[in-house]
């Protein structure tokens, strides 16, 4: 009965405990009433009494090893953050975090925001939701004009007689900012805008814009022109040409719009461009003195210049971007793509 008494105390010790079930198992095998132990102690009631002393000690010694096994087991089993696993294999690779990637929108709002900063321009911001005055009066649209239809806009029903809209441009900021401050002002204004548009791979309700604003003595055009080829080339390379064509802004006079050489096929002609070589990316102007007048900035003296162009067009000439409705969709295949990008 020795001998057994001891091949089951080795057998227990190397009980391997995985789980619950497995603590069952020992118990009922063991130490259950029809288990091997209460077997051994009825077995131990036979042996003549000279044997009882030493056998009844290591019976004892197996039972008491056995309960202590299981009680050990099922305290771990109770700790463990995971009731399946006791052991764990520490050699085992851990769990990659996956990390997330910067929208190219915000990628690319940072790099102009860069770009202007490190030439002395600070961002300011407004709201989206404007009065008509800041979106329209103030930038020169009289009420009912034509100028007013160029962009098409969501109206808001207030209800308290107040016309408001969600902006449809961020030269609203500019206005706000000229209203509160005196010149020398040299400011950039990021932001979304909103517009009644019908959703295409070229057009959105919503979208962003850079708004840009230089107003002091003796601003001309040709600081303009100089900050916006700085810009392009900062943002493109120096390979890029430029050019500036006449155009109409309320806010603006003169204006114009600049066309940067097609990215897609590096001015040769391609669908994107409409074949022509170019790529429209912004319209600009001096500051109409009319609008400096209405933000209480005196126009005898001033004079100042101001730009806007569309983030997502930048975005898409960036990294070669077909679809502009691929920015709002939030697809994870889209935007994983730009992980690699800071
Ligand atoms: N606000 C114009 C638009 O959304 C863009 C623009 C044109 C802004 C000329 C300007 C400017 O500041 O001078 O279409």
């Amino acid at each position: 009965m020795e001998e057994k008494i001891k091949s089951f105390l080795e057998e227990i010790n190397l009980f391997l405990f995985t789980n619950e079930e497995s603590a069952e198992a020992f118990r009922l095998k063991y130490l259950s009433k029809k288990g091997i132990i209460p077997a051994l102690f009825e077995e131990f009631k036979t042996l003549p009494p000279e044997q009882r002393k030493t056998t009844g000690k290591s019976l004892n010694e197996l039972k008491q090893l056995a309960e202590q096994k299981l009680a050990d087991a099922k305290s771990t089993i109770n700790k463990s953050p995971d009731k399946d696993t006791v052991k764990t294999d520490l050699s085992l690779p851990g769990d990659p975090h996956s990390l997330g990637a910067r929208h190219p929108i915000s990628i690319v709002r940072k790099q102009m925001t860069d770009i202007f900063t490190r030439i002395g321009f600070v961002v300011s911001e407004g709201p989206e939701i404007e009065d008509d005055w800041h979106n329209f009066g103030a930038l020169n649209f009289p009420p009912n004009h034509p100028a007013r239809d160029m962009q098409d806009t969501f109206f808001i029903d207030s209800g308290d007689g107040e016309k408001w809209l969600l902006r449809t441009h961020t030269s609203s900021v500019q206005v706000r900012v000229m209203e509160n401050q005196q010149p020398p002002i040299r400011t950039i204004s990021p932001g979304r805008v909103y517009r009644n548009e019908t959703i295409s791979a070229r057009a959105h309700c919503q979208f962003h814009q850079v708004e840009g604003l230089y107003i002091d003595e003796g601003v001309s055009f040709a600081d303009l022109k100089q900050t916006l080829y700085y810009f392009v080339q900062e943002m493109f390379g120096d390979k890029i040409e430029i050019r500036f064509r006449p155009s109409f802004f309320p806010f603006t006079e003169p204006s114009a719009e600049m066309d940067i050489t097609c990215l897609i096929c590096n001015g040769a002609g391609c669908p994107v461009c409409k074949h022509s070589g170019w790529v429209e990316i912004l319209g600009c102007g001096m500051v109409h003195p009319n609008v400096l007048d209405n933000c209480k900035i005196d126009s005898t003296k001033y004079t100042g210049y101001a730009f806007g162009m569309g983030i997502e067009r930048i975005t898409m000439l960036k990294f070669r971007i077909n679809d502009l409705r691929l920015f709002f969709e939030n697809d994870i295949r889209f935007l994983s793509q730009f992980k690699s990008v800071l």
